[in-house]
């Protein structure tokens, strides 16, 4: 083999290496989250009461907070609220405070139900729609409860779709 011929290959796999080395980080940002595999179905399990805290029917607004570790330090970083109701057959449920239309954070009505403060969507006492800018009904988040202690899955849904998505 010519010296030049050794050389055109060294300039040959150089530059391909040059290239592929400017090239990966871009192929790496669009593939990544095509490989992300977290799921809304991991949304952390939040525990946001004691079952004593609720009476029958009369919904509990309870914050969800979650603890970030930072470091040596561990946060609670507050995710939004729920409304708890335990129902007569003795099953609690979990409503989202946060309004399917922008987001807001809904609040009991005097009248009865739900309002949104933001633009009057109302909603009944079991979250479903009846009036307003809001597209759905609240989103109900699933619950358990251990050892006496209610838990939500600290879902999150897209607002302003007719559709429930979680994000
Ligand atoms: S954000 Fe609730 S009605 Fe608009």
């Amino acid at each position: 083999m010519s010296r030049r011929a050794v050389l055109a290959g060294i300039a040959t796999g150089a530059g391909a290496a040059a290239a592929g080395a400017a090239v990966w980080p871009l192929a790496a940002a669009i593939v990544d989250p095509l490989l992300d595999d977290t799921s809304p179905q991991d949304a952390p399990w939040v525990e946001v009461a004691g079952e004593k805290e609720l009476r029958l029917d009369v919904p509990l607004k309870a914050t969800v907070r979650v603890a970030v570790r930072d470091g040596f330090f561990t946060t609670l970083v507050e995710l939004g609220a729920v409304w708890l109701q335990k129902r007569p057959d003795g099953k609690i449920t979990a409503l989202s405070n946060t309004c399917p239309h922008l987001g807001c954070g809904i609040g009991l009505d005097p009248k009865g139900g739900f309002a949104c403060p933001c633009h009057d969507s109302r909603f009944a006492i079991d979250g479903s729609y009846v009036n307003g800018p809001s597209p759905r009904s609240m989103d109900p988040l699933p619950v358990r409860v251990e050892q006496g202690r209610v838990l939500v899955q600290a879902l999150r849904f897209a607002t302003g779709t007719k559709v429930r998505r979680p994000i």
